[in-house]
């Protein structure tokens, strides 16, 4: 039986101020995936440590954008998933994207890699439809190109890998869950054009930023006028996270993804450790359990281990 084994990676999507369009694919956490091939017609989902995923493939992030494929292809075969958890679902760093991605790169693999990048894109998001609602691409893109994505469009596709430099990304995941749909459900309807022209500004100056390697127009671009305002109440001690990781050097961040979790980006990796020391110091004083990850940008995606 073919069979094989992917790390597929978490993701820090919208990147501040690019809601639904920009996405950053980190080194750690990551899903171990084992796929094989079988030779029935059918997907078979098993949780390897103990997460309680589903197991209807329509149902699973994972599962939907394979059954996908497989309509697409026109090949009487069937997948076996295994899944190692380690990227905690309603974290905000891409848990679902990273199982929809890991199981269509590792499909795609083992029926000789007929589908293209964008292709794979476009059945793993089916999985983030599952799992919130819509379907949208600044996790799975990152997460199966690596690097920094944006997304110039959904419908089509349309996916630019930005080049990025070197950036350490440190992350603190406060152990309460946001769903990605509730955390959807509060964003606002309309946007006043004065506050659309600021998000565009800093959009556009945040991948020039990156593009050029500016540090400085990274960090002055990593501004929400939209989103946050409206998520960040969600988080405790969001403003003071961020207020103390700026004046301790990091060009800034915000909420990764639709939250809880948040990051702060680093030119340097000692100045990476020191906000994972400011973060852990806010959540001891209020009292709240975390995990937090010094991690850099993961420009490979989901990788073949086996
Ligand atoms: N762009 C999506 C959102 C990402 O912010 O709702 C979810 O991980």
């Amino acid at each position: 039986m073919a069979t094989i084994k992917v790390s597929s990676p978490a993701t820090v999507a919208n990147l501040v101020c690019g809601f639904d369009i920009l996405g950053l694919c980190i080194n750690e956490p990551a899903d171990i995936m084992e796929v094989a091939l079988l030779k029935e017609n059918t997907i078979v989902i098993r949780s390897a440590n103990g997460y309680p995923l589903p197991l209807d493939p329509l149902q699973n992030t994972a599962g939907a954008p394979l059954v996908q494929m497989l309509k697409e292809c026109n090949i009487n075969t069937g997948f076996e998933i295994i899944i190692y958890k380690s990227i905690k679902p309603g974290s905000g760093l891409g848990s679902s994207a990273a199982s929809a991605a890991g199981a269509v790169v590792a499909a795609n693999h083992l029926l000789g890699n007929i589908f293209d990048k964008k292709d794979l894109v476009r059945f793993a998001m089916f999985g983030e439809e599952v799992a919130s609602g819509v379907q949208h691409a600044d996790n799975v893109a990152p997460c199966i190109y690596g690097g920094v994505t944006l997304i110039r469009s959904m419908f089509p596709l349309d996916i630019i890998v930005i080049p990025a430099p070197p950036l350490y990304i440190t992350v603190i995941h406060p152990q309460i869950e946001i769903r990605t749909a509730d955390a959807r459900k509060i964003l606002p309807e309309r946007v006043l054009l004065k506050d659309a022209v600021k998000q565009w500004g800093n959009v556009a100056g945040l991948v020039a930023g990156l593009m050029k390697s500016d540090y400085e127009l990274i960090g002055r671009s990593l501004e929400d006028v939209i989103v946050e305002p409206a998520r960040s109440v969600l988080i405790p001690g969001f403003n003071e996270i961020k207020k103390q990781c700026k004046e301790a050097g990091a060009l800034g961040g915000g909420i990764s993804g639709s939250g809880p979790s948040l990051f702060m980006l680093s030119m340097e990796k000692i100045t990476a450790e020191v906000i994972e020391k400011v973060m852990k110091n806010v959540y001891d004083k209020i009292g709240i359990d975390y995990h937090t990850y010094v991690t850099a940008i993961n420009y490979d995606g989901v990788k073949i281990i086996e």
